[in-house]
């Protein structure tokens, strides 16, 4: 195994506490949580500083970024310098353009883990058994999250998701979809990383990702400002209003379905806290980048092997995975869920 320590940006964030707290009882001593007010002092929107401060850190050997930078500029610096590098974020423009760095990682022999979290993450790896299932041939992966607003999410991510709003996510409709412990619900196309990367990834032709809240009322409430959201103020104000209001609980459900023709295959995960989860996913990449089982390059979760036990191996942390459930069923799978098809 490579020694070396761990510098995790964001460490004291809603993500990186649990990124940070894992590690250290995996690797005592060995493990650096950063950010601007404690811990190692690091800025990510200031690369020249961020590299001074990696070239004084001795025996430095992966980063794990819990905060999205502005630009791939930090994970440039990393991998330059052939440290592993472990990214949750889940903003395409910055995943293309780290993913852009391949060649950079493969020279240096470091590796890149993108869409590492919930969602993306355990959405990207679920949607890749699925589309297995398929004879890898899937032309068509629907994706739901729901996600709980009682939860006390990060304020990064809290501004990601209101951010989200004010963009696009394409000419995909709302759906109603069955979610296992949550009925069916109303969810919203939502401008998760993982439906354009997954095109890619899979050579899937068509994947759309859609978000909800276990709060029906909220769940309206947010897309119902989603035109006021393209305002600076506004959005300003609801990340405001979304850190302070808990009405509903911390579970989070994902659903992906992926089809081809008219079969349909179908895998339904269940946990507590994405924060939470999200950290525990990011720990256990790390955990492989530092073991070594991990090729040089940037790659997405779903393309290496290694990952794909992941979601079961979040057994112990309250994570239930259900699947594959088949239509038309085969016989050999009770327990298909009832409907719940998108669209
Ligand atoms: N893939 C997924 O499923 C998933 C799920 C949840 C969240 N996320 C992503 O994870 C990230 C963190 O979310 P979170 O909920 O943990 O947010 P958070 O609680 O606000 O934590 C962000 C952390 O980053 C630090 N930080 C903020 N700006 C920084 C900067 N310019 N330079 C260095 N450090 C900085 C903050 O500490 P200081 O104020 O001390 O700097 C804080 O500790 C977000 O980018 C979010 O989109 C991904």
């Amino acid at each position: 195994m490579r020694s070396g320590r761990i510098l995790v940006v964001g460490g004291h964030g809603a993500v990186g506490a649990t990124v940070t707290s894992t590690l250290g009882a995996w690797y005592p001593e060995r493990v650096l949580p950063a950010g601007r007010s404690r811990g190692v002092r690091v800025d990510v929107t200031d690369p020249a500083a961020f590299g001074r401060v990696l070239d004084g850190l001795a025996d430095l050997a992966a980063v794990v970024l819990c905060v999205e930078p502005p630009d791939p500029g930090v994970a440039r610096l990393c991998l330059a310098r052939g440290l592993h590098l472990v990214d949750v974020g889940a903003t395409r423009r910055l995943l293309d353009g780290t993913a852009a760095l391949h060649d950079l990682a493969t020279a240096t022999g470091a590796t890149a883990v993108l869409s590492v979290g919930v969602a993306p993450g355990l959405t990207n790896l679920l949607a890749a058994r699925a589309h297995r299932e398929l004879g890898g041939a899937a032309d068509r992966i629907d994706t739901t999250v729901l996600l709980g607003s009682g939860e006390r999410h990060g304020e990064d991510a809290v501004r990601w998701t209101v951010e989200g709003l004010a963009r696009s996510a394409g000419g995909a409709r709302s759906a109603r979809v069955e979610l296992p412990g949550f009925g069916t619900r109303t969810a919203h196309p939502f401008p998760f990383s993982d439906q354009y990367t997954l095109r890619a990834g899979l050579g899937v032709p068509d994947a759309t990702t859609r978000l909800c809240l276990d709060s029906a009322a909220l769940t309206a409430a947010l897309f119902a400002v989603r035109g006021a959201a393209r305002h600076p103020r506004v959005r300003d104000l609801l990340v405001r209003v979304f850190r302070r209001v808990h009405v509903g609980g911390d579970g989070f459900a994902l659903r992906v379905d992926a089809l081809r023709g008219a079969r349909r295959t179908t895998y339904t995960l269940t946990g507590r806290q994405q924060s939470r989860v999200t950290g525990l996913v990011a720990a256990h990449v790390t955990r492989a980048a530092l073991a070594g089982t991990l090729p040089a390059g940037v790659h997405h979760i779903e393309r290496l092997p290694a990952l794909a036990g992941i979601p079961e191996a979040l057994a112990a942390d309250g994570v239930a995975v259900h699947g594959p459930d088949r239509d038309p069923a085969d016989g050999a799978h009770p327990g298909r869920p009832d409907g719940g098809c998108p669209r």
